[in-house]
């Protein structure tokens, strides 16, 4: 029996204020987080599925977790702790690099904030993490208390689980939830749709489900034989929105904000409405736009934000189904299917409406980057490498696993040229903790294969002659993808040229940390199977200089 589409509600995360009032003024605040193991209804006709949460309390807790809303500038503590069980409710496999605590028992998690620009100790680190009471912990472990000083640009942000050879599974179990930096000083002239009723996250996700409720997942691994669970990718058939399998939501007929997060571990989203409404993006992950952009569709990497408006008033018919076209893996996967080719339905009000909102010509303009200001190139090169021994496959970075000492060591306050050569068949959306950056170019390899060849010896791009190599087709880079992103797709095939910034892009400053702090920042494909999972596909810890 299919689940029918379009039956539930649109739900809204629980908010937490991440600051506290003061007579007028906003003041810091301590919260806690708790992850609590419970059962979440994906759809009315589905049985309760047992989940991970996030929540204030565990009757509170939600999937996805409730959306921590902080000012900028205003420092938000966060205690996360963990009341999950001894046992995992997803397969997970031993024989990947994994955080395992020592007496086998507890789940480790620990909590990354995606975009944020914060000290080592806060950034959640896969080596950093904890299980329940703080019973046991991983050797990077340092503190209890994350501190968010909320520095940075405002925009949108999330939070998600980052433990050692346990994210994919602990992401799959609901752990994610979404982190809105606000700046009302600088935001509020722009009077874009916003307060509750306008202004919504949209966490995406793929989950399959067992005839029970329970979150299905394919638990034989591509090699049983050496690694009986793991799997590179995850795809599920259902297309889930705040918690809920295909919603709907009734909109009136004015413009609303959306924060569409894809939380996928694999899945791309390129996402179109079926009655040819537009999106106009106002900020791409977590960073406002110059200008505004408007397209047809949009496409997510697993963890990419598109930050966009949409102005019902313009639609022409009473109702819009939000779908999505991309194939699976992408780009060269499967089509998508009658079920996940659908995301949710906005049901439009027929009465017109004042609207007060607007979408101004300018946003917000930051210093643009500066190419002459860049201070490095670094030649970072994603391919896979086959040992006769081992896996058939080991996805790395310039050949090295996460173990490896720190390759990248920049300077705060400075600007470096990364070019990233996915030598991959799968585009790779690549994140970069702590920076941001924009994309320059992206430009077809020609004659890859010999430069593979070259590279699987030496391992060095200057070496193997990059510069002859990065002469075919390029790619132009989509007008609202030029701002500045955390994530972006690496197309197979190709050289992705990046300017990466370190330090704050509303201000001359750059972040102050105490540079010899460890256990520094990683890079890495999002696909969340690879995250933390070094032998596949490891960030490099980067220490910082000052
Ligand atoms: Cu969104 Cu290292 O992660």
């Amino acid at each position: 029996s299919k689940l029918e589409m379009f039956v539930d509600e649109l739900p809204d995360m629980p908010k937490i204020q991440g600051f506290r009032m003061l007579n007028t003024s906003p003041k810091p605040k301590s919260l806690m987080i708790g992850m609590f193991k419970k059962k979440w209804k994906f759809h009315r006709d589905l049985p309760p599925t047992p989940v991970f949460a996030y929540g204030a309390s565990r009757r509170g807790a939600t999937v996805p977790g409730p959306t921590i809303e902080a000012l900028q500038g205003i420092d938000t503590y966060v205690t996360w702790k963990n009341f999950l069980p001894s046992k995992h409710i997803l397969p997970w496999d031993p024989t990947i690099p994994t955080a395992i605590p020592a007496t086998k028992t507890g789940i480790p998690t620990v909590v990354h904030l995606h975009g944020g620009m914060h000290e080592p100790a806060n950034d959640g680190n896969a080596n950093s993490w904890f299980t329940a009471g703080f019973k046991e912990k991983g050797p990077d472990w340092s503190k209890r208390t994350y501190h968010y000083n909320n520095n940075q640009q405002p925009g949108s942000l999330w939070y998600h689980d980052h433990a050692m050879g346990l994210t994919r599974v602990n992401l799959l179990a609901g752990l994610i939830g979404a982190y809105v930096i606000r700046h009302p000083e600088v935001e509020g002239p722009l009077e874009l749709p916003h307060g509750e009723e306008f202004d919504r996250p949209l966490i995406v996700f793929d989950r399959s489900f067992r005839k029970d409720g329970s979150i299905y997942m394919n638990s034989t691994g591509n090699n049983p034989s050496i690694h009986p669970q793991w799997q590179p990718e995850y795809f599920g058939d259902l297309i889930i929105v705040n918690g809920k399998a295909w919603p709907k939501m009734t909109v009136r007929r004015r413009k609303y904000r959306l924060r569409i997060i894809n939380a996928s571990n694999a899945r791309f989203f390129r996402l179109f409405f079926t009655n040819g409404l537009e999106f106009i993006h106002v900020a791409s992950d977590s960073t406002y736009l110059v200008e505004p952009v408007v397209t047809n569709e949009t496409l997510l990497a697993p963890s990419e934000i598109a930050d966009v408006v949409v102005d019902f008033s313009k639609s022409k018919t009473d109702a819009a189904v939000l779908a999505n076209d991309a194939p699976y893996p992408y780009p060269s996967g499967d089509p998508v299917n009658e079920l996940n080719g659908r995301v949710m339905k906005f049901t439009i009000k027929k009465e017109r409406e004042v609207d007060t909102w607007r979408v101004p010509d300018k946003l917000i303009q930051y210093p643009s980057p500066d190419l002459s200001s860049a201070t490095q190139t670094r030649y970072i090169a994603m391919y896979e490498y086959t040992s006769d021994t081992d896996e058939p496959t080991h996805l790395y970075i310039n050949g090295k696993p996460y173990e490896a000492p720190a390759t990248e060591t920049p300077k705060a306050g400075t600007s470096e040229i990364w070019n990233v050569i996915n030598l991959t068949e799968d585009n790779h959306p690549m994140h970069i903790h702590l920076a941001v950056f924009t994309v320059l170019d992206q430009t077809e390899l020609v004659k890859a294969e010999e430069f593979k060849a070259c590279m699987s010896k030496m391992n060095d791009a200057i070496k193997c002659q990059i510069s002859k190599h990065a002469r075919g087709k390029k790619l132009r880079v989509a007008a609202h993808e030029k701002g500045w992103k955390n994530v972006y797709k690496m197309t197979p095939g190709y050289v992705t040229r990046i300017l990466v910034r370190f330090s704050y892009i509303h201000s001359n400053t750059s972040y102050s940390f105490d540079p010899t702090g460890m256990p520094g920042y990683v890079y890495h494909c999002h696909v969340s199977n690879y995250i933390a999972f070094p032998f596949m596909f490891g960030g490099y810890i980067f220490k910082y200089k000052t």
